[in-house]
């Protein structure tokens, strides 16, 4: 299933959904990497319905989403169809890129993070906060059988079975962020874990 058509799918539920999975803790995780960002010029890589438009607050803010379901329900006045790995933007454009729960729906890492370090000022910072796996091997483990177990309940009450094992799906999808990050385009200054056995991160990139 091509990653765009996931959340063209369950785009009216996205929110509810996802609020549910994360126990009610993906604002706070948003939270967390909106705090670091620099204010200024912000790109919402990924924006979707516009989750994170209230802790965005009065700031200059595009809000970019290949879906136009997703967009549509977003309330940000500037939004633009547009994928991660080809930014419709200047370079240096941008004094922040943030980026929630996108990640792991990706065609191209790397072409995304050479695209965000094209967007950014010099000086610029990039906030990521995605779900993935435990670092360590027997909590990874762990969390794959539990996220399965709710997963797969979530989407057969949802009547969305197959989107949801996609979702499960991506969780393993990636490396983890401190092996995925090194030596791109970008510095990496910082990486945290939260959530349960620690399935999710936040991650903070400068452009030198
Ligand atoms: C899990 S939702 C997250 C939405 C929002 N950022 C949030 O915090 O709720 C993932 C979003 O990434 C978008 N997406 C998928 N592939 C993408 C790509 N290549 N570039 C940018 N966004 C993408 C999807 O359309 C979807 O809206």
């Amino acid at each position: 299933m091509p990653n765009g058509s996931v959340f063209t799918g369950i785009a009216d539920r996205y929110d509810r959904i996802n609020r549910m999975l994360s126990l009610g803790r993906d604002g706070a995780w948003r939270r967390s990497v909106l705090v670091k960002l620099p204010p200024g010029r912000i790109l919402d890589l990924g924006a979707g319905t516009g989750a994170a438009n209230d802790d965005l607050g009065l700031q200059d803010v595009v809000a970019l989403d290949p879906s136009p379901e997703m967009l549509h329900r977003n309330p940000t006045q500037r939004r633009v169809v547009g994928v991660g790995e080809q930014l419709p933007f200047i370079d240096g454009a941008f004094d922040a890129v943030f980026s929630a729960y996108v990640f792991r729906n990706l065609d191209s890492v790397p072409g995304t993070l050479a695209e965000i370090a094209r967007v950014l000022c010099p000086g610029g910072v990039a906030g990521v906060v995605d779900l993935g796996r435990p670092r360590r091997r027997t909590a990874a483990a762990i969390h794959r059988a539990g996220s399965g177990i709710v997963l797969g309940t979530v989407g057969v009450l949802a009547g969305s079975a197959q989107e949801y094992r996609y979702l499960g799906k991506s969780l393993d999808k990636l490396p983890q962020p401190e092996e995925m990050f090194a030596g791109g385009p970008l510095h990496l200054d910082e990486v945290w874990r939260m959530g349960p056995l620690g399935f999710v991160y936040g991650a903070l990139l400068t452009r030198r």
